[in-house]
């Protein structure tokens, strides 16, 4: 499945919205472009999130989109994005943008980026007098490890790479720019035979993949590195954290040693590209059984059954669009630039989880 130049593209069959929201309009695909010259484009000034809609038998349901959104606005804030979006107006256009689709299930793509100013251009790295441009795509996106890994798992190395030291790019910041770290990740672990490739930290403590948070289970325990090993506070670990919770399973944030790895009994990632994926190896050494273990099996089924509104999440975690839509006040609920102000029914956060993994990014 992994061909050696890494050249097969992650989208065979590409379903693709028709629609990109821009800076609160919807416009068309083919008319969402960049000057060559936009200050991102060469100096990474970006943020973005990844989010996705699941279907469901409600119709189509977008996963923990307030608290994406919320990670989307940090990120800004962190690189001192002065926009003036809200979490309620992003919220809104992710909706729309997912209703305008057509899709029954998608990925939402939301973009912050330092642009150009075509009549009065800046070129330096100051990115100040840059404008910023917001965009929201989305796309029908399959299994990013490959269909058969969701179940039989994947084979990974740990990288000659170190993932980014806290005081240099916040791994904290989805940014555009740390996935140029991810990249170098990504294409060694691919070329070497490999799906993906886990990354140290700077300490040599294991931090995440080029685009997933990791656990492992040793003993009964599950186990995660902490925000302080330079990991993404990804949306899904928190998800699988408060999963384990009500499985009643013992979940504990820990720094963990390469060679863990290697002895662990079960290994999975976590993401909203990856989802629940096991690993079945890490350099050539088996995981456990080799394959997808016991407890990673229960996270996984509860987390696609809450995904799919089977099940009932911790939280109101599931954005249905269409009841979202149908809940606004006014006749259509967004103005004529596609904005809503309207609070539509996101969930409430796992704030508890969030907050602990803000605090422990201090550790
Ligand atoms: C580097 C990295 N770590 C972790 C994650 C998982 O985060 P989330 O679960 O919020 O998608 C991602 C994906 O966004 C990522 O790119």
């Amino acid at each position: 499945m992994f061909h050696k130049d890494g050249k097969a593209k992650d989208v065979s069959t590409p379903r693709i919205c028709d629609f990109v929201w821009h800076d609160g309009e919807f416009i068309k695909w083919s008319e969402a472009r960049v000057h060559v010259m936009s200050h991102v484009l060469h100096y990474g000034s970006s943020i973005f999130e990844g989010i996705r809609c699941y279907d469901t038998k409600s119709g189509p349901a977008i996963f923990r989109l307030k608290e994406h959104m919320r990670r989307f606005l940090n990120s800004a804030k962190i690189y001192r994005m002065d926009h003036s979006w809200t979490l309620d107006q992003l919220c809104a256009a992710s909706v729309e943008l997912v209703a305008k689709s057509g899709l029954n299930q998608c990925y939402i793509r939301p973009i912050l980026f330092r642009s150009l100013d075509e009549e009065r251009p800046a070129f330096g790295v100051n990115p100040f007098p840059n404008p910023l441009a917001c965009y929201i795509g989305a796309w029908d996106w399959g299994k990013y490890l490959g269909d058969e890994a969701i179940e039989k798992g994947v084979d990974v190395c740990v990288s000659t790479w170190n993932r980014l030291t806290p005081n240099s790019m916040p791994a904290m910041a989805k940014s555009g720019a740390n996935y140029m770290n991810s990249q170098l990740i990504k294409m060694e672990a691919l070329l070497n035979g490999f799906a993906e490739g886990i990354a140290l930290d700077d300490r040599g403590y294991v931090s995440e993949g080029s685009g997933e948070n990791i656990f492992m289970v040793s003993g009964g325990i599950v186990l995660t590195p902490p925000l302080s090993s330079s990991i993404l506070p990804g949306i899904t670990r928190d998800s699988v954290i408060q999963i384990c919770h009500e499985l009643g399973i013992t979940v504990k944030e820990r720094s963990i040693q390469r060679a863990a790895l290697y002895v662990a009994d079960e290994l999975f990632f976590s993401g909203t590209a990856a989802e629940i994926t096991p690993i079945r190896s890490v350099d050539r050494i088996t995981v456990g059984a080799g394959g997808r273990g016991e407890i990673t099996e229960r996270i996984q089924s509860a987390f696609f059954e809450i995904t799919k509104g089977e099940r009932k999440a911790p939280g109101d975690w599931l954005t249905y669009v269409k009841r979202a839509r149908s809940s606004r006040p006014s006749e259509n609920g967004y103005d004529e630039k596609g904005v809503s102000d309207v609070d539509h029914t996101v969930s409430q956060p796992a704030e508890p989880v969030l907050k602990y993994q803000a605090a422990n990014a201090t550790e």
